[in-house]
């Protein structure tokens, strides 16, 4: 398609397209799949878009942020009734462009519904417009909650689907105006709900436009009049994007970056229970979750045991196209991925590790199997990069100050996974975990889900928080209007 939506109309695009390849083959040969063209738009279509959500934005005077909350809630409305009709292409899409499975697939597509539904119902539920009387100083305040203005989205190739709306949906129910620009993979599954929300929302409130980065968020953000950088991605982009604001105390960030979550299992913790939940928070979607479990800490009296184990069951792991039965690995969706993990395992077996299970590191054109590296030191790359993909290390440890200790060292703290059965040794623990991460999973894999719960990152990993309650704060300010008056207090 060549369809980009700006100001309220589908344009055509009549410059230069972008080519979108799948990494699964279509044929028994491998050759990577053409799934279909985007446009890919000049710093024109950027600064047009920007116009467009600022002249619908109009400082704050537009009829979008200033609608009455029913009629922002009816245009969500509208709009989620269109998206469900869409679900059958969106999943094969989701299939095709990022190779996620089919359950998988299915469960982004209805975790969105479902987010776009809970974020309309906190909403209705929110602090919006509430009386305070204070009566030392006899002021009346009627506390309000408002849009912040222009929201520069940007999105993850991961969850092309659910991450998307995870920051649209927030900032355009409170009343912002938006440009979203997808990510160079799982593109294309914006395109069946272009006319959807053309359909649903007023003209400009949100402009969805296709091309690099770069090129395109580049000039708007020079502009200066983006409010709002909302990302989830990498802290690279993040910086070299918010850089070109000539103006950085205006911008506000809503970002959720990399993380290097760890899995720390405990002497006293049920095995079998630790290696499902790792494997798991390891390897689903290939690993390729800011909330994956990055690094095992496992305690010397176990270690052995865990790792045989945990290598089996890796080796056990099916791979295959997403639409399979019972597929658990699946081709990555970028090229580049499987040379990358291999120089990890190269640094980290030049530094002492070894794959420890059978299959790991076993390549084909489009995917690299889960390497286990055991015992990785503290000076290899994987030990503290986010590998984003398939390749776990493992490290073992004597007492549980060493995994605490790196984690203060590390430059990112979303969360961690702690297995143990001992409560009088978990509870201090959790305590302390809670101050270095921002989610400490108890026996379980990290995850963002469910959605209702904060989801942030300490240092590199986040700015600001999401989730269907927190994220409607994080796009919004509180504003009040102060009065003795008591005519306008009791109108
Ligand atoms: O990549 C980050 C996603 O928000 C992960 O979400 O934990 O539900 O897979 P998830």
């Amino acid at each position: 398609q060549n369809t980009y939506l700006v100001g309220g109309e589908l344009k055509e695009w009549k410059g230069a397209n972008a080519e979108v390849y799948s990494t699964i083959s279509s044929t028994k040969e491998y050759k990577p799949t053409l799934l279909g063209t985007v446009p890919d738009l000049t710093a024109d279509e950027a600064i047009e878009a920007l116009n467009a959500s600022l002249k619908a934005y109009d400082q704050g005077q537009g009829l979008w942020p200033t609608m009455k909350v029913e009629g922002r809630i009816a245009a969500m409305e509208k709009f989620v009734v269109q998206m469900k009709t869409k679900r059958e292409e969106i999943v094969k899409l989701l299939m095709w462009e990022i190779g996620k499975s089919l359950p998988d697939s299915q469960k982004e597509f209805d975790r969105t519904v479902e987010y776009i539904y809970d974020t309309i119902e906190d909403y209705k539920q929110m602090d919006r417009d509430s009386a305070k009387f204070e009566k030392n100083s006899g002021v009346h305040a009627h506390i309000r909650r408002g849009p912040l203005g222009v929201v520069l989205c940007l999105g993850p190739y991961n969850y092309p689907l659910n991450e998307t709306f995870a920051l649209l949906i927030p900032a355009l129910i409170m009343g912002n105006t938006a440009i979203f620009k997808p990510a160079k993979h799982g593109v294309l599954l914006l395109s069946p709900l272009l006319e959807a929300f053309r359909d649903s929302f007023p003209a400009g409130v949100v402009n969805i436009i296709y091309g690099r980065g770069r090129v395109l968020a580049t000039p708007i953000m020079k502009t200066g009049k983006v409010d709002v950088l909302a990302l989830i991605g990498n802290s690279k982009s993040a910086n070299a994007i918010q850089a070109n604001h000539p103006q950085k105390n205006r911008l506000r960030l809503v970002l959720g970056l990399e993380a290097k979550n760890p899995g720390i299992v405990l002497p006293d913790a049920d095995l079998d229970l630790a290696i499902n939940e790792c494997i798991a928070g390891a390897t689903s979607f290939n690993g390729q979750r800011c909330t994956a479990l990055k690094i095992l800490y496992v305690h010397e009296h176990i270690v052995d045991e865990f790792n045989k184990r945990f290598a089996a069951k890796v080796d056990a792991l099916k791979f295959g196209n997403p639409w399979e039965d019972g597929v658990k690995l699946t081709p990555l969706p970028e090229p580049g991925k499987p040379a990358y993990i291999q120089e990890l395992i190269d640094d980290a077996t030049a530094k002492g590790a070894k794959v420890i299970n059978k299959k790991g590191g076993e390549t084909t054109e489009n995917y690299i199997f889960p390497a286990v590296l055991y015992p990785v030191s503290k000076d290899s790359r994987v030990f503290d990069e986010e590998q984003f993909g398939p390749v776990t290390p493992i490290v073992s440890f004597k007492n549980i100050q060493e995994p605490l200790d790196d984690m203060a060292a590390s430059n990112y703290g979303q969360q961690v996974s702690v297995f143990g059965s001992e409560v009088k040794t978990l509870a201090p623990l959790i305590d302390t975990l809670v101050n270095l991460v921002c989610r400490v999973n108890l026996n379980s894999a990290a995850q963002r889900g469910p959605d209702v719960y904060p989801f942030t990152g300490r240092k590199d990993s986040a700015v600001a928080t999401l989730s269907v309650h927190d994220a409607l704060r994080s796009f919004s300010i509180r504003t009040f209007v102060a009065a003795k008056d008591t005519a306008y207090n009791n109108a």
